[in-house]
């Protein structure tokens, strides 16, 4: 009788005599609705419902139910079912009900897709991130990435310096190539020369072979030049004249090799000032610094300390074995409060190590390391405290940033009225009246 009225408004429909028939061919039929009735012989209608969601099927399930049956029904909608109809039902009725699940089938695909489209967006390549200024490093890289000019990447230790410099390579067609990295910082100097160019037998001591050098390791792909800022002064000079003439010399050799490498460096220090102290050439600055791309602080990028947490949780799960579902609100506020020097790096540590001291499926505040509990972030703290007045919360962070200019430039203060964009003598005056003399 269903299926005539059904057909006749127009679904497509397929009957089961039993809940196990049912179940063999949902695979098969793939079914948006299921309309079950509640009592069956063997299977009944709330092991369907229960069968469906373990094999991860989420179609919308309607129960029938005959009067005096109710509290049945009612378990069926615990259970998740979507709806009940009353026995014996008016055509109407059921028609009626299907029409409310069509709506909320429209509703989950459109949720659905939603969803995909977020974690697209918010996903590139390795990187994940939801803040304009990480949004803007993604497209950034989606039109630098095809090509050969050299990239310097520049940010605080723990940002993803690193993930950048991979996700250039991914998004390069010449991805088929290597992706070798190098720590400039890492490598003693009397080693790095002929890591870097590679060296003839014979060159120096223990060079009992000729070797090839990273450059020619990498060509065709990348050569991530990390930590580029500690490269000694000796070898800037060397890598200026590789850059220039697209070749190398190993050591101890005569000929040139020509050399076909991307080269993206990176660095956690202030390049430009650096030349300025004389570490490094001037020359290679520019050279390198064609397409800077700057990754933020994570503080200056707080919107994407949710995503980050949610992300190490899950990827944790897998990989620990444990079974945490999130943070409590004060756990998560801190989180987000927290100025983390060590950027992602050190929220990747901090949720691990909760994860593993935690005593219950969620995360609380007593769960994390002390220095995030302690040192709240003052502006943040300020902000937060339900001050009004425009005035007060003004000079209480006016304050703050003074203190750190001044610890930034180590007391120097026409430079740090610089860096507070105010006058010499409105900064002499502000140390006068927050009494920071002693700064
Ligand atoms: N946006 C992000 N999404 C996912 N993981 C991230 C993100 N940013 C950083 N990470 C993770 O944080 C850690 C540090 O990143 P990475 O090594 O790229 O930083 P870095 O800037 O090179 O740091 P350092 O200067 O200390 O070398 C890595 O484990 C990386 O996978
Ligand atoms: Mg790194």
């Amino acid at each position: 009788m269903l299926r005539t009225l059904l057909k006749r408004h127009s679904y497509e429909v397929e009957t089961a005599s039993s809940g196990e028939e049912a179940l063999a061919m949902v695979d098969s039929f793939g079914p948006d609705v299921v309309l079950t009735d509640v009592r069956m012989p063997k299977m009944g209608g709330l092991d369907l419902l229960a069968t469906l969601r373990a094999k991860q099927n989420d179609a919308t399930v309607i129960v029938m139910s005959a009067y005096g049956n109710m509290d049945m029904a009612i378990e069926a909608m615990k259970a998740g079912a979507y709806d009940y109809v009353q026995k014996p039902f008016k055509p109407d009725e059921v028609v009626l009900a299907l029409k409310k699940a069509e709506e909320r089938e429209s509703l989950k695909r459109e949720n659905r897709a939603l969803r995909e489209e977020i974690s697209k967006e918010h996903k590139f390549e390795n990187i994940l991130a939801k803040s304009t200024q990480m949004q803007d490093i993604f497209r950034t890289i989606a039109k630098i990435a095809d090509y050969k000019t050299t990239v310097l990447v520049t940010g605080e230790s723990g940002v993803g310096k690193e993930l950048v410099a991979r996700a250039l390579h991914l998004r390069n067609a010449r991805k088929g190539g290597p992706f070798i990295a190098v720590n400039c910082g890492a490598i003693p100097e009397n080693l790095l020369e002929s890591e870097l160019f590679g060296h003839k037998r014979g060159a120096f001591t223990d060079a009992t072979q000729d070797r090839r050098g990273l450059f020619e390791e990498a060509t065709g792909g990348t050569l991530f030049l990390d930590e580029i800022g500690e490269l000694p002064l000796a070898l800037q000079v060397k890598l200026l004249r590789v850059l220039e003439d697209e070749s190398i010399r190993r050591l101890g050799d005569a000929r040139d090799i020509k050399v076909d490498v991307r080269i993206v460096a990176a660095t956690h220090r202030d390049l430009l000032n650096e030349t300025k102290a004389g570490r490094f050439r001037e020359d290679l600055y520019y050279r390198l610094n064609v397409l800077p791309i700057h990754v933020p602080a994570l503080r200056e990028r707080r919107d994407d300390i949710p995503l980050l947490i949610d992300h190490f949780i899950q990827r944790n799960n897998g990989r620990l074995g444990t079974s945490t579902r999130g943070l409590d609100t004060e756990a998560r506020r801190l989180l987000y409060e927290y100025s983390w020097p060590g950027n992602v790096r050190e929220l990747e540590n901090t949720i691990e190590r909760a994860m593993v001291l935690c005593e219950s499926d969620q995360i609380i505040a007593s769960d994390l390391p002390e220095r995030i509990r302690e040192a709240r972030d003052p502006v943040q703290l300020q902000l937060s405290s339900g001050e009004l007045s425009v005035k007060k919360t003004s000079r209480v962070i006016e304050e703050i940033l003074i203190r750190r200019a001044l610890q930034k430039t180590k007391g120097n203060r026409t430079r740090a009225a610089e860096l507070l964009e105010i006058s010499h003598r409105a900064l002499l005056y502000k140390i006068k009246d927050y009494h920071l003399s002693e700064l």
